[in-house]
């Protein structure tokens, strides 16, 4: 027997009899406020594979309490944004990576699969229905949260045959509660986000919830985020070391300079234990056009090359090029606040501080470039491929 695909022409669409009013901007807190309408599926077996999809308004799910998502968490999610282009048009950035990826989560813990230009179609109408949502202010914009849950409702330890889908939208501004700001992070080792062999590489809700302890006990001592590390042997000295895996919530990236006055742009490569960020990788895109000439980066000199590399950084090899005053810029991307700066470093009792950018909210040259550049793309200022 074959389950019926995932099928967007079997969208059924009810609107919401009353629509909620829509705060101001600037009152809007990360994924505080909820959009007017939701997407729903249900993956069932039993009933023929995926069901007809639903969109209705925004409310609470009704599960078992014994379903995997509750027990066993068989739950995977993506983060993507809407914009309002210049001509008035609903914009999604690059969401075919978002579709593939939550594929790719999905099948880590055994969650039907889906067709994932289906999904994307089905996305595009919640966004044409909500459009009314998309914030048009500087540095705001819907935030989307698709979702995949397991609802098998046998305590047995075992994958979850039946799971619902949905989608949820979020009108939202600045990740940080303190807006665009230089953070503080908190090198820790002996709690660690990600392993060999691990399910880093994949957004699953199980990734997330271990941080939280470490994240409080970062704040008791004055840091905002913390700096996951990984033991690892030292190439050179063979010595036990750790490699530095993410920011927080978001991929990272180091800008040193060179001898011959180039830039190096370094982040750790996708090994397993690094989420395939679509920020990261596009930022990795945007400095290699910028070498090769293919764009312009704003107030950066059209001459300066910047390396990109996707290799490993240890934390003692960061201090030391810290000492040597070659670290630039050291922050995160993501796509829920695209680019945070980072200003210090706390490890094993000492703070690296580096020299804060000049320009708004602390960032530097490249931070701001890629920011800037991301987002002229995000809202249709600036065309870039198909993005
Ligand atoms: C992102 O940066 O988009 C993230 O993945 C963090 C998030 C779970 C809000």
């Amino acid at each position: 027997f074959e389950p019926s695909p995932l099928d967007a022409s079997k969208l059924v669409v009810n609107l919401a009899k009353e629509l909620k009013p829509i705060p101001p901007p600037e009152s809007l807190v990360f994924g505080e406020t909820k959009t007017d309408h939701m997407l729903i599926v249900h993956y069932d077996p039993a009933k023929n594979g995926w069901s007809a999809p639903e969109i209705k308004p925004y409310g609470p799910l009704s599960i078992d309490p014994a379903s995997s998502c509750l027990q066993y968490c068989p739950n995977v999610f993506e983060g993507m944004k809407a914009y309002i282009g210049p001509q008035g048009e609903a914009r999604l950035f690059r969401p075919q990576m978002n579709m593939e990826r939550l594929v790719r989560s999905a099948a880590r813990v055994a969650l039907p699969n889906f067709d994932e230009t289906a999904l994307l179609a089905l996305i595009k109408c919640l966004v044409t229905v909500d459009k009314r949502w998309i914030p048009t202010k500087p540095g705001y914009s819907l935030y989307i949260r698709p979702t995949i849950i397991g609802t098998r409702t046998n305590l047995g330890v075992r994958f979850s045959d039946s799971a619902t889908l949905y989608v949820i939208m979020s009108p939202s501004g600045p990740y940080f509660k303190n807006g665009l700001h230089p953070i503080s992070l908190l090198a820790i080792s002996d709690a660690v986000r990600a392993w060999p062999g691990g399910t880093g590489s994949h957004k699953l809700g199980l990734n997330y919830a271990p941080a939280f302890l470490p994240q409080i006990d970062a704040i008791k001592k004055g840091y905002d985020q913390i700096l996951w590390l990984l033991e690892t042997e030292s190439e050179d000295t063979k010595k036990k070391d750790y490699r530095i895996t993410e920011v927080g919530a978001m991929n990272v990236f180091l800008v040193t300079k060179r001898d011959d006055g180039d830039l190096d742009l370094t982040t750790p490569p996708l090994d397993g234990t690094i989420l395939p960020g679509v920020t990261r990788l596009s930022t990795l895109n945007l400095a290699d056009a910028h070498t090769r000439g293919e764009i312009c980066f704003p107030n950066v000199p059209p001459t300066l090359k910047i390396h990109t590399h996707e290799k490993r950084i240890t934390i003692s090899h960061l201090r030391s090029l810290w000492s040597e005053g070659k670290v630039l810029e050291f922050f995160g991307v993501g796509t829920a606040a695209i680019l945070a700066p980072v200003q210090k470093i706390g490890w094993e009792g000492e703070d690296m501080v580096f020299p804060e950018g000049q320009e708004k909210g602390g960032l530097g040259m490249i931070g701001k470039a890629i920011l800037e550049t991301i987002t002229s793309i995000q809202t249709g200022q600036l065309k870039f491929k198909d993005w």
